[in-house]
């Protein structure tokens, strides 16, 4: 007997199941949608989850992401209607212990169920990422992405991750690593941009004794120490005509000679690389070998930026809540209101993910609770002081814009609105001070489709 928390926003399911679980003896208790989950997860803890991945107002991944930053997560089985095989597969690589799709039959999900309660075998690859390795996020421009690393981690071809700063570039890449057919081999990062073309040389190829002034001894280059393994080679967009030319040659016939060598190497390594650059536009003007980025981008990955994904920022920001506080040792802290998470909705993020990180983590070290809405206002403020690479500094996403119609404007707010509460009307209508009957006429006028909700 165990206690199981189903979760579904189709009551129909969630009864049905239930009934399964609770005939073979369980103890069963139910919610219709994530957050009521969470709230019956902090009531009466789990030792397994049913879970519907689509649901309005936030998904079972969700759930996932918010499971895992828990000291000790109860399994989970995640059902869909979709077909979306693809996710849920992925979902499990990420931390889902099972999933079922509908439609199913009750002898199958009491055999799921029984495996996920079975005592947890050796710690396999399924609870392998941790938080720190984690992607969060269920916006289908981000579970593109997961498809994508799903789709060519195994194959042994060079991906060329595409993405503004910060927006993940090199999560992905440790995420086509651990996924692909050696996980356990090293993975080599080098950082390619703003290094002279003789040391990113000796970093990648190595060099000999002598090669050069400071070349005071025998160095083994990134190429070599990823043998078997992959080299992630991090704004490849920054690289000189000169070594555009030695990565070429390498990726041509997978020799490495290190610099003052006479003779190289055959290594076998997979070559994975990543740059906020337009590439193909570099091409075209010129800057970089079209040999080159042919080569590299057998296989393409693009990122979005935050901003075209806000409907994430909610798990975003749970994620480093949790993170947060681990790293700086308080206690737990107040969550994000829909108010706070509204005023996360209307900035820009031009330095992305890694930019919200470090937002949420301003926040609590100034106030220790993501719900005070000043505090999160004033780290906004200030987020784009703090140096970066990214250029000039950040505006909210309608300060530095054309100066709008009040249409306009008014379509923005109700986008930024609906997005920080997940498409939730009802929640969005509360935060605007209007009838949730006012918005759905609004949102009909301005031609804002929602369709979750
Ligand atoms: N979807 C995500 N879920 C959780 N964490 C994320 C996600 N995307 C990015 N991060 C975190 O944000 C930070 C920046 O990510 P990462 O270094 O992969 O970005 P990048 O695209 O390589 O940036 P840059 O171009 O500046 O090198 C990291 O701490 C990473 O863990
Ligand atoms: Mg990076």
């Amino acid at each position: 007997m165990a206690k199981i928390l189903v979760v579904d926003d189709d009551r129909g399911i969630r009864e049905m199941v239930a009934l399964a679980l609770r005939t073979a003896g369980h103890v069963v208790a139910l919610a219709g949608d994530v957050a009521a989950a969470g709230e019956a997860l902090a009531r009466d803890p789990a030792d397994l989850v049913v879970c519907d991945i689509y649901m309005p107002g936030g998904t079972g991944l969700d759930l996932l992401a918010e499971l895992q930053r828990r000291p000790s997560p109860p399994r989970l089985i995640l059902i869909t209607a979709r077909g979306t095989v693809e996710t849920a597969a992925l979902a499990s690589r990420f931390g889902a212990f099972d999933y079922l799709a509908k439609p199913f039959d009750v002898k199958v999900l009491l055999e799921r169920v029984a495996a996920a309660l079975s005592p947890p075998a050796a710690p396999g690859p399924a609870r392998e990422p941790g938080p720190e390795t984690m992607i969060v996020g269920s916006h289908p421009a981000i579970v593109e992405v997961y498809k994508a690393i799903v789709r060519v981690a195994r194959l042994h071809v060079p991906v060329l991750i595409l993405g503004e700063t910060g927006t993940g570039k090199e999560l992905v890449a440790r995420a086509l690593h651990r996924f692909g057919t050696e996980p356990s081999s090293p993975f080599v990062p080098v950082n390619s941009g703003a290094i002279p073309d003789t040391l990113l040389e000796s970093e990648l190829f190595g060099h000999r004794k002598g090669a050069f002034t400071d070349a005071h001894r025998d160095r083994r280059g990134a190429l070599a120490q990823a043998a078997g393994g992959t080299v992630f080679l991090d704004e490849i967009g920054d690289v000189s005509a000169a070594f555009q030319v030695k990565l070429l040659r390498f990726l041509q016939d997978g020799v490495v000679r290190p610099l003052g060598a006479d003779a190289g190497e055959h290594v076998d390594v997979r070559v994975l690389a990543a740059t906020h650059r337009d590439l193909a536009a570099l091409v075209a003007a010129g800057g970089f070998r079209q040999d080159l980025y042919f080569r590299l981008a057998a296989y393409e990955i693009r990122l979005p930026p935050l901003r075209e994904r806000l409907a994430d920022l909610p798990a975003l920001v749970a994620h480093f809540q949790g993170r947060a506080e681990r790293e700086l040792g308080i206690a737990p802290t107040p969550a994000a209101t829909a108010q706070t998470l509204a005023a996360l909705a209307e900035y820009a993020w031009p330095g992305n993910v890694r930019e919200l990180e470090q937002v949420v983590r301003r926040v609590l070290i100034d106030a220790r609770s993501l719900a005070d809405a000043a505090a999160v206002r004033q780290a906004l403020a200030t987020s784009g002081a703090a140096p970066r690479t990214a250029p000039g500094p950040v505006a909210p996403a309608t300060a530095g814009a054309p100066l709008a119609s009040l249409e306009e404007a008014e379509r923005r707010h109700l986008v930024s609105v609906l997005s920080a509460t997940g498409g939730n009307k009802s929640a969005a209508a509360r935060i605007l001070g209007i009838e949730r009957k006012t918005l759905t006429r609004k949102l009909r006028r301005l031609g804002v489709e929602v369709d979750l909700d």
